[in-house]
């Protein structure tokens, strides 16, 4: 079914990334609760911004007592999760928008799945990286704590898996980098991919 008329369509990707002076992409940061997904994100968000980008943040918490507030951690919920954050990211997309998103997104299938709706060319994976033990030591929510006495079922790293990505566009060790640091890096890896060129 042709949902416009034959005269109407809608304002296209590339228009809209002219008006916003930029290329839009998603930057898909996975990694361990802790390892430092949103803080790196922030801090990148506020760069960006700085720089005159138009940038969406999405995260995990944020997200869970909002549109998924149904979900919780089995292995279909969390594919619901992130399966539902790839499509309004990837509408963020088609409206010119930079989106950075901080999932856990803990499996290949379930990082397949995000690439394979926001396609190849836009999703950039980025691999928040710190040991386990590096995220429960840190623990700033208490949640490894309760995992490990079993007050909390399915957490990942200790009772649900975690797989490391096997071929990320760019990996940000926040256990041996400072946050400035893993910023910069970012940075310099994202800003030539957003930048509209002349
Ligand atoms: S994902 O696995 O579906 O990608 P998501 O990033 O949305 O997870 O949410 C992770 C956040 O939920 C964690 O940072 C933590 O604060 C909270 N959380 C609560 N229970 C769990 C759990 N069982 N496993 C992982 N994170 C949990």
């Amino acid at each position: 079914m042709n949902l416009y008329f034959s005269d109407q369509k809608p304002v296209g990707r590339p228009e809209k990334e002219q008006r916003l002076n930029q290329k839009a992409k998603v930057i898909w940061m996975t990694g361990l609760s802790g390892s430092g997904k949103t803080t790196i994100g922030l801090a990148l968000e506020k760069e960006l911004y700085k720089r005159g980008f138009l940038v969406m943040l999405l995260d995990g918490d944020l997200v869970r007592i909002g549109i998924n507030n149904n979900l919780r951690f089995s292995v279909e919920d969390r594919m619901e999760n992130i399966r539902r954050i790839a499509e309004v990211s990837k509408l963020f997309m088609n409206c010119g928008i930079v989106t950075i998103d901080c999932f856990i997104s803990p499996t290949n299938k379930i990082r397949a799945m995000a690439k394979s709706i926001i396609g190849e060319e836009d999703f950039l994976e980025v691999f928040i990286s710190a040991s386990l033990e590096v995220c429960e030591n840190r623990d700033i929510k208490g949640l490894y704590a309760k995992a490990r006495t079993g007050e909390i079922l399915e957490f990942t790293g200790i009772s649900s898996p975690f797989d490391v990505p096997a071929d990320p566009d760019l990996v940000l060790k926040t256990d041996e980098m400072t946050v400035e640091e893993t910023v910069q890096k970012a940075l310099d890896f994202i800003l030539p991919k957003i930048t509209l060129q002349e």
